[in-house]
Order: structure tokens, then C-alpha cells, then sequence
């Protein structure tokens, strides 16, 4: 009774007045559909991690790069303002703490404590004093105890970049790789080795991220049972799954992000990653293809399941690769014009 009246309910009160209506909007997806409910709840499982995580042990690793990405900003503003960053120099500082003193350490490589250490280093040499930053910067000295090391040549701090630094690839050559980068569904058999996968993931790496948080992992796997397995749980694959050489699970951390007002930089940060990912496995004589994540209830039971995702993780995307079959076709894929994607204002 109570289902067929839902189903009436659905289907006659689907109008525009659900779109014209915020309210309405949200209690037909509180009554009648339950579409959202995983988002919504892996959002609020990683908001909770991160700040009790903050509050537990005044740390966050992703707070601390996000605080020093932000020092970096300041560092290279024009002008330069004499106090800044005064507002999240504490917390940043208390996450510093952690890391350095190691009581953080999964999370942050040697390089990224470096880059914390040079960053704040640079900071405290520049920024004027307040009574806050005195207190900071005495903290910072004692923890680092002589490690700064202003004059060396190699700190992590923001640079200008020297002519050596520039890539000589062409548009041309660039353009050309875009175009060869096709979805690519056949692949020969050949095992692909792990260390060319890694090439094509430290290129991804290099990716623009927001606050340069990262908030995402590669899932890799070669084995053909695994692959068998996996690749049958996202859509999109039927025909050709079974065969793919590597499937790759690209996994989004909303642990990264406080605020729900983040909740779409993983899928967005993941996502520069992957078409990096692609585009360097061409530059290394592999193809791929990209394969939709379906946010259906049952497929993220099983992705999650398969991949033990803790609640505040999502797949993002699935990636399918290998050495292509030179016999195999690609689809021609005719691309939108100038015209239909762009305005100039
Ligand atoms: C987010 C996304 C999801 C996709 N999902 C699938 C998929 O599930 N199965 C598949 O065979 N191809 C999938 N593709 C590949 C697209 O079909 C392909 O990118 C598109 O047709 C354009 O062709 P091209 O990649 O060769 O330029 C996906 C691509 C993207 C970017």
C-alpha cells in the first residue's frame, strides 16, 4: 500500500514545481529517492574523521598542506603583505608539530616535510613579528632545531622559473597526443610492467590539485583474476572487460575536506590526475580507457567490499589499460567544434 502510494507520489509529483522549490527538492530526496544518501553520508564520514582527527590530536595532514600551499601564496603575492597568514598560523604550526616529530608520519613522504619545513622556514624569515608570530616562529625554531638551512641551493620554497625548466614540445607535438590518445578497448596480452605504470603516475602526480591536497589513490591491479573480478562492477564494460591487461580503481579521500563545500574536489582533482595518467601511458606505447564509476547502491557495495573503502572513500573513476592490439579499432569519437564549446566575453 505504502509502496504503490510512493509510486503515484513519484510519478505525479515529478513536476516543476519539485525543480522550482529547494524544499521540495530536498524532501522528495529525503521520501522518495534514496539516490543521494551514499554521498551524502561518505561527506559527512569524512568531514567527522578530519576534524576529530583535529581535535583528538590538534594534526591534520591535509590541513597542513593545504596551510602550506596558502604560505606559498602569501610568499609570492605582489606585494607582499608584512604580516600574513596570521589567522591559520597556529593550527598549521600544531600540525607541524606532528608531522615533524614524526607522530603523523603515514601520510607525509620525506619531500612533503621538507616542503613543510622550507616553507616555514622561508615564512618566519620574512613575515614582521607580531606577538603571535614570535610565538610561532620561537616554536618553529626550537622544533626544527637548526635544520633551516636559508642558504641552501635546494629549498622547497616558491621560485622563478629558469629557461632550463621549460619543456621544448611543440602545440603540434601536444596536439598530436591528444589525438592519439583514443579510448582504446583491445588489448594485446602482453603483462604490463609495473614500472612504466609508475612513470605514467608520477606525470599524473605532477597534476594541479586544490590547495595541492591530492585527495586520491590509484588502485592497481594485473592479475587476471582480480581484473576479472573488478572490472565487471562498474557498467560500461561488458565485451571487453574480462581482457583488459590492468584495471585501475581511482579512489577519492573526502577525509581531505572539513567543509561540505569541497565535496566535489575529489571527483574534480582525481579526474586531472586520470587524464594526465592517460595521456603519459601513450608518451610510454600504452593506451587506455577510461570507464564510468556508477554511483548506483549496489555497485558501491560491491567496489567497496572488493577494495575494503573505508566510508569516507568513493571510487572516482575506473581506468582500463595495456599495450593496444594494432588490429583493434577505436571508435572515430568526432569531437564538438570551437564554436559549440566556447565564448570569448
Ligand atoms: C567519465 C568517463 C566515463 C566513461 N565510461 C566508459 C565506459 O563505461 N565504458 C567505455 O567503454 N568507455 C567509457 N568511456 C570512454 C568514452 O566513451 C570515450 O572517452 C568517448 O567516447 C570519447 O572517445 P575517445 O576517448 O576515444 O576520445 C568513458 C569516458 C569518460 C571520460
Amino acid at each position: 500500500m505504502l509502496g504503490t502510494l510512493k509510486k503515484y507520489i513519484k510519478q505525479h509529483l515529478f513536476s516543476p514545481l519539485l525543480v522550482r522549490s529547494r524544499f521540495l527538492s530536498n524532501l522528495y530526496y529525503c521520501l522518495f529517492s534514496r539516490n543521494f544518501s551514499r554521498e551524502h553520508q561518505a561527506v559527512l564520514a569524512g568531514r567527522m574523521k578530519h576534524l576529530s582527527e583535529l581535535n583528538k590530536t590538534r594534526s591534520n595532514y591535509y590541513l597542513l598542506v593545504r596551510n602550506t600551499h596558502r604560505i606559498e601564496k602569501g610568499l609570492l603575492m605582489r606585494p607582499r603583505k608584512v604580516h600574513f597568514a596570521s589567522s591559520y598560523l597556529q593550527e598549521t604550526m600544531d600540525s607541524f608539530n606532528a608531522v615533524w616529530g614524526n607522530r603523523q608520519v603515514e601520510e607525509s613522504s620525506d619531500g612533503q616535510k621538507k616542503w613543510f619545513k622550507d616553507v616555514l622556514s622561508e615564512y618566519f624569515a620574512v613575515v614582521e613579528d607580531t606577538p603571535l608570530i614570535q610565538t610561532e616562529r620561537r616554536r618553529f625554531k626550537a622544533l626544527v632545531n637548526g635544520a633551516e638551512n636559508l642558504s641552501a641551493p635546494d629549498r622547497s620554497i616558491p621560485y622563478v622559473r629558469e629557461p632550463g625548466m621549460f619543456s621544448n614540445i611543440s602545440y603540434e607535438e601536444f596536439y598530436k597526443l591528444t589525438r592519439q590518445r583514443r579510448s582504446v578497448r583491445w588489448f594485446l596480452p602482453n603483462p604490463v610492467p609495473r614500472k612504466l605504470i609508475d612513470k605514467a603516475l608520477m606525470a599524473a602526480l605532477q597534476s594541479p590539485s586544490a590547495c595541492n591536497r591530492q585527495p586520491f589513490e590509484f588502485r592497481i591491479f594485473d592479475d587476471p583474476h582480480q581484473v576479472a573480478a573488478l572490472s565487471s562492477i562498474p557498467m560500461g564494460t561488458k565485451g571487453y572487460g574480462h581482457r583488459l591487461p590492468v584495471f585501475v580503481v581511482i579512489i577519492g579521500n573526502l577525509d581531505a575536506y572539513p567543509y561540505e563545500r569541497d565535496r566535489h574536489v575529489i571527483y574534480i582533482d582525481g579526474s586531472l590526475a586520470a587524464m594526465t595518467f592517460m595521456l603519459a601511458l601513450e608518451t610510454l606505447g600504452l593506451s587506455s580507457c577510461p570507464i564510468n564509476w556508477p554511483d548506483i547502491e549496489e555497485r558501491e557495495r560491491q567496489m567497496e567490499k572488493a577494495l575494503k573503502l573505508e566510508p569516507w572513500q568513493r571510487p572516482i573513476l575506473c581506468i582500463g589499460l595495456g599495450y593496444p592490439d594494432p588490429a583493434g579499432k577505436v571508435a572515430f569519437s568526432e569531437k564538438r567544434t570551437l564554436k559549440q564549446i566556447r565564448t570569448y566575453h
